[in-house]
């Protein structure tokens, strides 16, 4: 397939959209100097006042939807409905499943308000931890009542701070950035999903935070929702394009079709994983949510080529270590789980320049009924607590859940607790730990430290983990 010929976005409305801004509009595309269209600016809501015609946009056009019908499939319902019968999560669909979820919600955006230079703002929970304030007028179509955060509540750093977020970008695997395949690779790292870095930390830990509707799959009945979403899509740009990490190229992956969205007619459309990975070459941009404002070092032509290509995911264990199996501990207890294992076990691996990466596999990890904990890692730290600061050096990550509770009870009720697995790198954590003397024991502990979201006691609940490893994976 062509990139001009994505469906819906044809070269034609391209040229119309350069007419329409004129030569002074032209955008030149960095190291290319190839002339394209003005694509639609995603801009970080931060630097908009509630005034700016985007936020103006973004009310009106919420405000229209939330006056249709639910039996319309352009209202809010029908559009939070969307995302509660078919969002796929903990797989590597997710990152373009999403995608194509947010253009087609801009797409009607535009048009419920005729204001056809929309483009969707997004938050960048990086440079500003709370919940952005136009989301916090009472009167505004942007409130929702059931947040359990409060305007003044700001973000965990170990989620979105600017360490998380940039060791997140760098790394260089689709399966451990993004998620895994659904029976996670060669169906052998994980059996209950596979969560990568973005989904599994930031991704997860702000839906649960936020809580209320952002809790559950009718998320974006929160009109929060789009925002962090598209700061994950803005992520996947940079990391994709900016940094030219490849997006895998499975078949299984390329060629799956989504047919639950309707375009700005409410009429269904059927697209491609494969697409998605080229929309934001045709329409769209970002302004830039890396605080290092990178920009890509190929061509419009070669990008095109490099994102068509893709690559098969390098992710492979060369070795396992196992830690345990049935850990249990319960949230407000101090109690974690600690697995010694020998520091030379990883040789040379803890120098900064080693190519390989030692990841942290917690797999079969029971999904709580009520999700209002995450789990901080701590290595060689058998003391850690809910109190412990992640600014200590001994915090190697996060993780944390997003379900469903309808998942659960129905309407066909699961007979089995929903599991969850998760990778996370803990190589630059290990790395810190080596240089300052932490692994001077001959020893690795690790321990994982349930934490209550913000406003949530989360005392009766625990936390299951089915079997924990240590995966050496070689890139
Ligand atoms: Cu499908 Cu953040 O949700």
């Amino acid at each position: 397939m062509n990139i001009e010929s994505i469906r819906g976005f044809s070269r034609r409305d391209f040229v119309k959209g350069v007419s329409a801004v004129g030569a002074a509009g032209v955008a030149f595309w960095a190291g290319g100097c190839e002339q394209i269209a003005q694509r639609p600016m995603r801009r970080n809501i931060a630097n908009l006042m509630p005034s700016d015609p985007i936020i103006q946009t973004y009310k009106a056009a919420v405000a229209a939807m939330k006056a249709r019908s639910p039996s319309d499939p352009l209202s809010w319902v029908s559009q939070a409905s969307i995302h509660n019968n078919h969002c796929p999560h903990g797989c590597w669909f997710f990152l373009p499943w999403h995608r194509w979820y947010l253009v087609y919600f801009e797409r009607i955006c535009r048009k419920l308000t005729g204001d056809n230079s929309f483009a969707l703002p997004y938050w960048n929970w990086t440079s500003h931890r709370t919940v952005p304030d136009v989301f916090w007028d009472t009167s505004s179509p942007l409130y929702d009542s059931t947040r359990v955060i409060t305007q003044s509540d700001p973000a965990d750093p170990g989620w979105v701070g600017p360490a998380t977020i940039e060791s997140i970008l760098g790394v260089t695997d689709f399966f451990l950035f993004a998620s895994g395949t659904p029976g996670g690779p060669n169906g052998n790292f994980h059996r209950g999903g596979s969560y990568g870095m973005l989904e599994g930390n930031p991704h997860n830990n702000i839906h649960g935070w936020v809580g209320g509707d952002m809790a559950t799959f009718m998320s974006p009945l929160d009109a929060v929702f789009w925002t962090p979403h598209n700061m994950i899509d803005c992520l996947w740009v940079d990391w994709s394009i900016n940094r030219g990490n490849p997006n895998v190229n499975d078949p299984a992956w390329t060629s799956q079709t989504f047919t639950d969205f309707f375009d700005e007619n409410g009429n269904p459309v059927t697209v491609t994983v494969a697409d998605a990975a080229l929309l934001p070459l045709l329409d769209y941009q970002f302004e830039p949510c890396d605080p290092q404002a990178r920009t890509p070092q190929m061509s419009k032509s070669q990008l095109e080529t490099f994102l068509k290509a893709g690559a098969p995911s390098t992710l492979r264990f060369t070795r396992r270590l196992e830690l345990g199996t049935s850990i249990r501990s319960m949230v407000g207890e101090t109690a974690s789980r600690e697995t010694k294992i020998q520091v030379q076990t990883f040789g040379t691996l803890l120098e900064a320049s080693a190519k390989s990466r030692v990841v942290l596999i917690a797999d079969d990890v029971e999904v709580p009924h009520r999700r209002d904990y995450f789990v901080r890692v701590f290595l060689n730290k058998t003391d850690a607590s809910g109190q412990t600061p992640i600014t200590d050096s001994h915090y190697a990550g996060s993780f944390a859940f997003f379900s469903d509770e309808s998942a659960m009870k129905g309407p066909i009720p699961m007979t089995t607790q929903p599991k969850a697995g998760y990778l996370i790198d803990v190589t630059p954590a290990l790395q810190k730990l080596s240089r300052t003397g932490g692994l001077s024991s001959g020893e690795v502990a690790i321990s994982l430290v349930p934490v209550p979201y913000a406003h949530r006691k989360a005392t009766a609940e625990r936390l299951v983990i089915g079997r924990l490893e240590l995966g050496i994976a070689q890139f």
